[in-house]
């Protein structure tokens, strides 16, 4: 699907469709169209009861008055959230008509809108049937972004929207794809290609050797059911001249069978999702070169499988992180916080600004906050604000959770310096959390708990059913934002901004 800009009139433009958005004032905004058909789109409107509130839409056949064949018209709001979703509506309605070429009435648009609507066409418009038949493929080819006048803003934030776009559907794709494909071995064969094709990014990809000679305890102990062998992949973007340092780490197990302490058959249907953050870490470097910020980002992704073979490790043993804590085993499903541990160990000693860390970490955050958002934790509340900014223009929900202190004596463990799960089921993604900053010393640092939005059973919002490469459009917004803040005219801002600990919650 390509995204195009056009200056031509609406009703003048050669299209087979015509997305129109409107709020309850929708009788003036179709106006122009309107007299075009004679008065016949505002009565088909109304005899359908369209209200134009945020979630409506409707369609309507032009019976040849004006070029495109069908207008649908969705009801918007400025909220990114009921935003995104008109553009999710309006999209798969006129796909669903068998519209193949699409333009959009976008005059109206502000920068940040122009961008949103590209990337959530290119998103809304995403399908993976590569490995079934499809009698007849409804499919538009593209879509046509009307903005009245052209100028450079204007097509920057359209080419910013379709790049966002396009990187959470190459995460997507990646999550997708079956576990016996998408093994370590393969995310790193993703990061070398990510290099290969784009200048300014460079990769290194770590065995098992390497890791051992590292000490990285946690992601060698779960790797060690599998038959898979284990990569830890870094991946740099570099600019000419970096501002501000950035560590994504995205927690890479390929499957999450959860190992000697299996998983139930309900509960493992999805878990080739457990690779979503490093997908939503890949998708952010296939954007990076792309848009070249000013940021350097460095992306770290431990990745194994979690299996139940023999050499698998067990409840009561022991591991010993990069750092030289030691964990005791009390349940191996736990096994994303082992592998983090050493990959957020590893990240700090890169020296970043700041640390996100991407995980499908507990099935607790999805239980605190449903399908749709993800749980963000950290003590940072410069960057913990920064983060939700982002969220917030990306219309990705977050909400934060906690890091209450006193739930860390759940992880006092007799034989280690502390166990992988503490006892009892409430509170799960707290628990979690906390452990994991057990291996952030001082860096501000921030922990996503993507668990519930990385993959939709059911069509939410919107996302269709399947992967959402959630995280893409919030992180490379951030990394957007901070690179023009962060530009050398900036530098005193900067200065003022970075650290700012708030140490209130933990
Ligand atoms: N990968 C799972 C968490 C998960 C659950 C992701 C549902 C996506 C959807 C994780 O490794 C896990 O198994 N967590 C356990 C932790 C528990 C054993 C402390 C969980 O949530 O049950
Ligand atoms: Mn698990
Ligand atoms: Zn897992």
């Amino acid at each position: 699907m390509k995204v195009e800009i056009g200056t031509e009139n609406p009703i003048a433009s050669a299209v087979d469709g015509l997305l129109v958005f409107v709020d309850t004032g929708w009788k003036g905004q179709v106006e122009a169209i309107d007299r075009a058909l004679d008065g016949a789109l505002r009565r088909a409107l109304s005899r359908q009861m369209f209200k134009g509130r945020p979630g409506d839409v409707a369609i309507f056949e032009t019976s040849g008055k004006i070029q495109a064949q069908v207008i649908v018209v969705a009801g918007d709001s400025p909220d990114g959230v009921k935003g995104r979703r008109a553009v999710f509506l309006g999209c798969r309605k006129a796909r669903d008509a068998g519209v193949r070429t699409l333009a959009v009435d976008a005059k109206a648009m502000s920068p940040d809108r122009l961008t949103l609507l590209a990337e959530m066409a290119v998103l809304s418009l995403y399908t993976f049937d590569r490995y079934r038949r499809v009698e007849e493929r409804k499919e538009i080819r593209s879509v046509r972004v009307l903005v009245g006048r052209k100028s450079r803003e204007r097509r920057e934030a359209i080419r910013l929207g379709t790049i966002i776009g396009e990187a959470a559907c190459y995460a997507r794709d990646l999550v997708n794809e079956p576990p016996s494909i998408v093994t370590p071995r393969y995310l790193a064969r993703c990061a070398v290609e990510l290099q290969r094709r784009r200048a300014g990014v460079r990769c290194e990809v770590r065995d098992a050797k390497w890791m051992e000679r590292q000490g990285m305890g946690g992601i060698l102990g779960v790797a060690r059911g599998s038959h898979e062998e284990p990569r830890f992949i870094v991946i740099r973007y570099r600019p000419r001249r970096g501002s501000i340092r950035i560590a994504l780490v995205g927690k890479g197990i390929t499957f999450d069978s959860g190992g000697l302490d299996l998983k139930t058959a309900d509960g493992m249907a999805t878990m080739k999702c457990d690779m979503s953050g490093a997908a939503s870490v890949l998708g952010v470097f296939a954007a990076l070169p792309r848009l070249r910020p000013s940021s350097e980002v460095i992306g770290i992704i431990p990745a194994t499988e979690n299996m139940p073979g023999g050499a698998a490790y067990k409840p009561g043993d022991i591991l010993r992180i990069m750092n030289g804590k030691t964990v005791e085993i009390v349940n191996t499903d736990a096994e994303g916080r082992l592998i983090l541990a050493d990959a957020l160990v590893y990240a700090e000693r890169q020296k970043p600004d700041w640390i996100i860390d991407l995980a499908t970490l507990t099935g607790a955050c999805v239980i605190a906050l449903g399908a749709n958002c993800t749980g963000l934790m950290g003590d940072d509340a410069g960057l913990k604000k920064a983060l939700m900014e982002a969220a917030d223009g990306a219309g990705e929900r977050v909400w934060e959770l906690p890091l209450l202190e006193e739930y860390k004596e759940t992880l006092k463990s007799d034989v280690a310096d502390v166990k992988n799960s503490g006892y009892g089921k409430d509170g799960g993604a707290i628990k979690a959390g906390l452990f994991l900053k057990e291996f952030v010393e001082s860096t501000p640092w921030v922990h996503l708990d993507i668990a519930g939005p990385a993959f939709m059973e059911k069509e939410l919002a919107a996302s269709g059913k399947g992967a959402t490469g959630h995280g893409v459009a919030t992180l490379l917004r951030l990394i957007a934002r901070e690179s023009s803040r962060h530009s050398p005219r900036n530098r005193a801002h900067r200065k003022a901004t970075m650290r700012s600990p708030d140490r209130d919650a933990g």
